[in-house]
């Protein structure tokens, strides 16, 4: 039982200790008492591209959620372990796409449109439906670079799938000029196409899953702002529904949002919809700008918040003692499409 400046001076004495050997990179969505020791911090774009480059660090204490992980032990080199620091801390939206149902939705949708449709999966998802992906001849997407991979899709087919996440897919199709009566939704949970009209006027099937940190900003969210700070801007995560989207000022990645309210004049008024971590830490880092959520409970990442100060201890405790756990090791057969599915998106970006 340490108490926290206990845990914090063994984790400062380790990263002293172990040097370039450990690398811990975090995503924006982490506590604070665990961002303070990020070696990098990052969208799931910036996460990836780092793994990618860094060939120097043992041991990667990856302080995310699990897909993450994987991304990370999928472009990094054999010898380089990855590790998460509680392997509690999955994603709910990766966890809405099995490939059961993937394999059942390819088989079925191939029936109805033939080889028309090319895959795409938000990096949101496990390393086994990227590989899937990868293996036709689709990519990963970050919320960073949607509107790109969707372009690229559709240079090469006329019907794109998109995992798991409908509001990224719709937000992001929407944008590009597809229209909401040309896109349906795969249910993977009845094995249902749910489209009104001929099938024919499909352009993009949206996977029917959703974060459910995101999920939780409304458009009654919005009509609050609107009417209580009628000079506020509203800044959103694409992965929120279309309507909260519409009704935004404006929408972007994680990365996105931090860069715009940065910009933002001192003294504008903001309301962010994304998760809670990053909103409590905008607010902190801009005093000169009033800053609030969109909504007004604020909406943690449960799973995010399973990495904690106590559990990146002892998983650095154990690595200084040589202990091999918690690994994130994905199968070489899966790790050879999923690899694909991210170059082909690392390429575009
Ligand atoms: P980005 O890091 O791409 O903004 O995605 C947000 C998210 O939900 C990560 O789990
Ligand atoms: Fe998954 Fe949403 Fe949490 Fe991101 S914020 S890890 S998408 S549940």
């Amino acid at each position: 039982n340490m108490t926290v400046s206990e845990l914090e001076d063994r984790v400062k004495a380790i990263k002293n200790k172990l040097g370039s050997k450990l690398f811990i990179p975090c995503h924006h969505y982490q506590k604070d008492e665990v961002v303070q020791f990020a070696d990098a911090t990052g969208d799931s774009l910036k996460l990836a591209q780092l793994a990618e480059v860094n060939r120097e660090a043992e041991h990667i204490v990856f302080c995310g959620v699990h897909f993450m992980a994987e991304t990370a032990d999928i472009l990094t080199t054999k010898n380089q372990k990855v590790y998460l620091p509680d392997m509690r801390a999955g994603c709910s939206m990766a966890d809405m796409a099995d490939m059961f149902q993937t394999e059942r939705a390819w088989d079925k949708l191939g029936k109805l449109f033939g080889k028309t449709i090319l895959p795409l999966t938000y990096v949101n998802s496990t390393a086994a439906i990227k590989s899937f992906v990868g293996q036709h001849g689709g990519a990963t997407v970050t919320s960073s670079n949607a509107e790109k991979m969707l372009k690229w899709a559709f240079n090469q087919q006329q019907r794109i799938l998109f995992l798991p996440d409908q509001h990224l897919g719709r937000n992001t199709a929407f944008h590009l000029g597809v229209g909401l009566d040309e896109m349906a939704v795969w249910n993977p949970i009845n094995d249902e196409l749910e489209f009104d009209g001929p099938v024919e006027k499909v352009k993009v099937i949206l996977w029917k899953g959703h974060c459910s940190v995101h999920e939780n900003f409304t458009v009654e969210n919005v009509a609050d702002i609107r009417r209580n700070y009628p000079t506020m801007k509203i800044i959103v995560h694409p992965e929120c529904k279309r309507e909260v989207v519409e009704l935004s000022d404006m929408a972007g990645s994680t990365n996105y949002i931090i860069e715009a309210i940065g910009r933002a004049e001192a003294g504008s008024a903001w309301a962010i919809g994304t998760e809670m971590n990053l909103v409590k830490r905008i607010i902190n880092e801009h005093p000169d700008k009033h800053i609030m959520s969109l909504n007004p409970h604020m909406c943690p990442c449960l799973t995010m918040n399973r990495i904690d100060l106590p559990h990146l201890t002892w998983c650095l405790e154990l690595i200084d003692q040589g202990i091999l756990h918690n690994i994130i090791e994905v199968n070489e057969k899966e790790a050879k499409f999923a690899k694909l599915a991210l170059e082909r998106m690392l390429a575009h970006v």
